[in-house]
């Protein structure tokens, strides 16, 4: 089951009382919701949001407990005006962006986030979206394909990577992950070090399939909109192509007087937390404070 990153942080910066309302608008396994509901009864309300269906359906059953105080709906947070607007007198003390991809979906062998698993090359968050990588990798002409890999995997063989990409669909499409991990490996001329040489490769189509950037950039504002005056909003980032767009649009909030920041150092997870949880040992959190009347 995915584990919660930095709960006992989130739970500190966003202090969930009886009677919050809270928007989890990346609920995922539920982790972070169950610990935040826990602290809002009585009286409090909790609204998650996932674009991953089966997610939901999972965190319903878990948080069955809390169901006349807890509300899923399956949507994409780059729409959360539209989706809050089933409430349309709330106003939320707090709102969290856990952001990325769970481990159940990592670990999911069917969804094709991993290269670890043979998987068919989908990585699709939302099984409503048309886009596979499979579509991507098969379609998209080579320089493209290497800006992909360059921009959203940071990988300084990307030219080398998608001309390999290129050469190998002319002979057969890519339809598996293996099929592209494979083919990556050889390219780098085998392994080096504990780093699988796919792994920005995989990070980048799947920002790229998801359009994970832009969806961040068009939800910041609209939370912020959700807030009331003093409520907060928590994100949790897990590369660095995330969290400058959410260090850039808070300080850009900031000078047009709508938040204060609270953490002007950025909070990481212990040492602790990392070796227990290797998946930490990336993630960044970052919470701002809407003001009482805007300067
Ligand atoms: C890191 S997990 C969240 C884990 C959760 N906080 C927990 O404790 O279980 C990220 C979740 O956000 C979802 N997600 C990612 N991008 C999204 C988007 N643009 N809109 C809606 N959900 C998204 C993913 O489907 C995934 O379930």
């Amino acid at each position: 089951m995915h584990e919660p990153v930095l709960k006992n942080e989130v739970l500190h910066y966003l202090h969930p009382k009886p009677g919050f309302n809270v928007l989890d608008a990346t609920i995922g396994g539920g982790g972070h919701s169950e610990t935040i509901l826990e602290n809002i009864l009585p009286g409090g309300f909790l609204l998650g949001l996932d674009q991953d269906f089966e997610a939901l359906e999972r965190t319903r059953v878990r948080l069955i407990r809390f169901s006349d105080h807890l509300d899923l709906i399956e949507t994409n947070f780059r729409d959360l005006d539209l989706a809050i607007l089933k409430y349309p007198t709330i106003k939320f003390d707090s709102i969290l962006l856990d952001l990325g991809f769970s481990s159940d979906q990592v670990m999911s062998p069917s969804r094709g986030f991993s290269f670890r698993l043979d998987a068919p090359l989908d990585m699709r968050m939302s099984l409503k979206s048309e886009l596979t990588a499979a579509d991507l990798l098969n379609t998209l002409p080579e320089q493209d394909l290497a800006d992909i890999i360059w921009k959203y995997g940071d990988e300084h063989r990307s030219r080398r990577f998608a001309k390999a990409i290129v050469e190998a669909r002319r002979k057969q499409p890519f339809s598996t992950t293996l099929e592209l991990a494979g083919l990556i490996e050889k390219s780098a001329g085998g392994r080096h070090g504990k780093i699988h040489p796919a792994t920005k490769v995989f990070q980048a189509l799947r920002i790229a399939v998801n359009d994970e950037l832009g969806a961040i950039k068009e939800a910041i504002p609209k939370a912020l909109a959700a807030l009331k005056a003093k409520g907060r909003l928590a994100i949790i980032t897990f590369h660095s192509l995330e969290d400058r767009i959410v260090k850039n649009l808070f300080k850009e909030k900031e000078k047009e007087g709508i938040i204060d920041i609270i953490t002007r150092k950025v909070v990481m997870p212990s040492r602790e937390e990392c070796l227990r949880n290797p998946r930490a040992r990336s993630a960044k959190l970052r919470v701002v404070e809407r003001r009482l009347i805007e300067s």
